[in-house]
């Protein structure tokens, strides 16, 4: 059997109003690129005769533009989810435009599994090599693609020649048992293969097969600051302390890094102290850092579901693909987030927040508990389960005018029971073993901001005694100083 190549408009008039539509990919990696184009000018052709169009859109995580970027301006998205971080898609999010959901991403596959959203009318599916049985090598991001290729009625693939070679070899396509039947997931070590390169279609729901040239277009970090280098830092001698004292073992244990610039920070931070030795990753998405840490030769290998690489780097990576074929392996989301492995491997989970608060809870995802910004990620999947719990972030943002430890989080995502240490460029708070108010001290003492540990101090002793110290009158006010007058420094307590 052969497919046809089609056009994206000729893909794109195969979705239809209402319609659930998967992607391949993971964040912007191997992601569709072209037929989300199309499907916007579908909407926008539709919405000029007065007509409704819009669709319910699952991906492994973020996308880019050509997906969320495009589809969110065209008024083309009813739900969305999971994770989302395309400024225009925020927006519409916060304003009640799309129905943002915001599940882990280890439960997004097996949620489509369990029916608990419905079933898939179209799957978008970006490949790198195929065969005429249905046979496909994936992109750059794995994401959910073997369970959405599976229940979908209809198939797209976006062949994409952008790459000098495909990906073949880099992937583990495996999709467990559900309850009551799972087993074991024979993870036991993050260079473990468990699935297949391959990934089989059923090809007479493959529509056809659009080409494709669009690069990934991941974004650069930027910079380093002082402030991240010293987050980097502190997180470095922590763990190096941790092993001189026995709690991590001297080979190291796997190390699983969140999004964003000060996780990335923290990577470098790693890389540049001398007393951390060479370790595996077991994470959900590398990025260029990843592949410098290799080069230098402090990590030997990466799990994850995606290669986020900036385009620089993507063609370095082509151009040496041999010597990373036993370095990186991208796994399906429900197994690279997954808490069965997380827990069993015993990982350093370093992930991001926007606020904690003096007693350990974190919010990683709703700006002053409304504005949500990108979403929780696989930040629950790993802080819940893993060896080292850490959260990390600068200790003030917008110049000082915001505190990110604040009295009471603004919205939950991570509770004091999962969040085991809080670091920051100030220092590092130990929380384990600590009950509530020694957790206070700590966080205080070592991580907030100077222009702060004065506040915070008043607020505990303005607080009502019980085993956690809250003035439920002021536990937002520092929230509602930076509302009133633009800085959290104005805080006052009754
Ligand atoms: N209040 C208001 N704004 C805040 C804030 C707070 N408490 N904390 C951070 N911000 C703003 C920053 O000022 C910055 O804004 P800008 O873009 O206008 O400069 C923005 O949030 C990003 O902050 P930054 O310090 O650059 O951190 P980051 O790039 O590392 O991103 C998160 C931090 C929390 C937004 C990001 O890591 C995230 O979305 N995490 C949740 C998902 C997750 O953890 N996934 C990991 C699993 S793999």
């Amino acid at each position: 059997m052969s497919f046809p190549f089609i056009s994206a408009e000729e893909a794109a008039s195969h979705i239809n109003h209402g319609d659930n539509v998967a992607l391949s990919g993971f964040t912007a990696s191997g992601t569709p690129k072209k037929v989300t184009k199309a499907l916007a000018e579908r909407a926008r052709a539709f919405h000029a005769e007065g007509k409704p169009f819009k669709i319910n859109l699952y991906t492994g995580a973020s996308t880019n533009d050509f997906v969320d970027g495009n589809l969110t301006r065209a008024d083309a998205i009813a739900q969305r989810a999971p994770y989302q971080g395309t400024p225009v898609t925020r927006e519409a999010a916060n304003s009640g435009a799309i129905h943002y959901y915001d599940p882990h991403l280890s439960h997004m596959t097996q949620d489509l599994r369990y029916g608990f959203i419905g079933g898939i009318d179209v799957a978008i599916v970006e490949v790198t090599e195929m065969n005429p049985t249905g046979e496909v090598i994936l992109g750059a991001g794995l994401g959910m693609t073997p369970t959405i290729v599976r229940m979908a009625k209809k198939v797209i693939i976006e062949y994409s020649s952008y790459y000098r070679s495909s990906f073949r070899g880099f992937h583990d396509n495996y999709v467990p048992l559900d309850p009551p039947h799972r087993r074991e997931i024979p993870i036991y070590s993050p260079t473990d293969r468990i699935g297949s390169p391959i990934l089989q279609i059923d090809p007479d729901k493959i529509i056809g097969v659009v080409p494709s040239n669009e690069s990934e277009s991941v974004r650069q970090f930027t910079e380093r600051t002082d402030t991240t280098r010293a987050i980097g830092r502190n997180v470095a001698s922590f763990l190096a302390s941790e092993m001189k004292r026995g709690t991590i073992p001297p080979g190291f244990l796997p190390i699983q890094s969140g999004v964003g610039n000060v996780a990335n920070a923290a990577l470098y931070g790693l890389a540049e102290n001398p007393d951390i030795p060479q370790f595996q990753m077991f994470t959900e998405i590398v990025q260029d850092a990843v592949l410098d840490l290799m080069k230098e030769g402090k990590c030997s290998f990466a799990s994850t579901c995606g290669f986020a690489f900036s385009d620089e780097t993507m063609f370095s990576f082509m151009d040496e693909i041999d010597y990373y074929r036993d370095k990186l392996l991208m796994r399906p989301s429900e197994i690279s987030n997954n808490p069965e492995i997380v827990r069993r491997l015993g990982l350093i989970a370093m992930n991001t927040a926007l606020e904690c608060d003096i007693y350990g809870f974190v919010n990683s995802t709703h700006v002053n508990g409304t504005y949500v910004m990108n979403g929780i990620g696989g930040a629950g999947d790993f802080a819940r389960n893993a060896y080292i719990s850490m959260f990390l972030c600068p200790s003030i943002q917008k110049g000082g005018r915001i505190s990110a430890i604040v009295p009471m989080v603004s919205h939950v995502d991570h509770t004091d029971h999962c969040v085991r240490v809080i670091v920051t460029e100030q220092g590092v708070a130990d929380l384990r073993g600590k009950d509530p108010m020694q957790r206070a001290n700590c966080i205080i003492d070592n991580c907030v901001h100077p222009d702060y540990r004065e506040l915070l101090r008043d607020y505990i002793r303005s607080s009502r005694r019980g085993h956690i110290y809250h003035n439920l009158a002021d536990a937002f006010a520092f929230h509602r100083a930076f509302e009133e007058t633009g800085d959290m420094r104005n805080a006052r307590f009754s």
